[in-house]
């Protein structure tokens, strides 16, 4: 692996844990010699996990120094992507997707919905009570039920209004159960009842 001068990393009093860096290694040794910075996104995964959901310099700066990458270049990676935080997040975290499909659909109405139900105030503040804190985010791939959030790291909730995206945090708020997928009651990102009726018909099927 070529070295270039860079200073050390800063790594502060992070540390991976033993069945971190079991995981570590492993990805790391599905590169070849010499490319082990082709795993630097999963070691930024496994340090966000123990660093309780968000990445501090000195947890970036040891993944850093794992790898034998400039620090600056890791910054770069964890500055990229939304999905890697740089503070402390409440305990749901709602990314609200605001490209152009959810954009058209409203999403700046979510957007008003969820800061104000969570009493967020503003996007990437965390609410008083720690139960929320609220992103915008890039698209994540459900422009066909937009507009759409993501709760945590995998929970999508598609196809809101205000009220419903207003339902769901209240639903999160008390510890109720929440469905997630479409809120409007269609399968997935099959047509509306009302257009599939169309379409069925205009086939000679309805
Ligand atoms: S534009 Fe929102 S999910 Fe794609």
């Amino acid at each position: 692996m070529r070295v270039t001068s860079y200073r050390d990393p800063e790594t502060g009093g992070f540390a991976f844990s033993e069945e971190a860096k079991a995981k570590a290694d492993a990805y790391v040794a599905r590169y070849p010699e010499g490319r082990q910075a082709s795993a630097v996104l999963w070691l930024l995964y496994l340090a966000q996990e123990q660093n309780g959901g968000w990445l501090d310099d000195a947890a970036i700066e040891y993944v850093a120094r794992y790898l034998q990458m400039a620090p600056i270049r890791v910054h770069e990676v964890a500055s990229f992507f939304t999905m890697f935080n740089h503070q402390p997040l409440g305990r749901h975290h709602i990314q609200v997707c605001r490209t152009t499909s959810c954009w058209l659909r409203g999403s700046d109405e979510i957007v008003a919905a969820c800061l104000e139900e969570t009493g967020c105030g503003r996007l990437g503040a965390t609410s008083d009570d720690g139960l929320f804190t609220v992103s915008e985010v890039e698209c994540l791939g459900a422009c066909a039920n937009a507009p759409m959030f993501q709760v945590g790291d995998r929970d999508y909730f598609e196809d809101l209004t205000p009220d419903t995206a207003r339902a769901v945090v209240r639903a999160l708020r008390d510890g109720k159960p929440v469905q997630p997928g479409s809120q409007s009651g269609r399968t997935s990102s099959e047509p509306p009842a009302d257009n599939r009726r169309t379409l069925l018909a205009e086939a000679g099927q309805g």
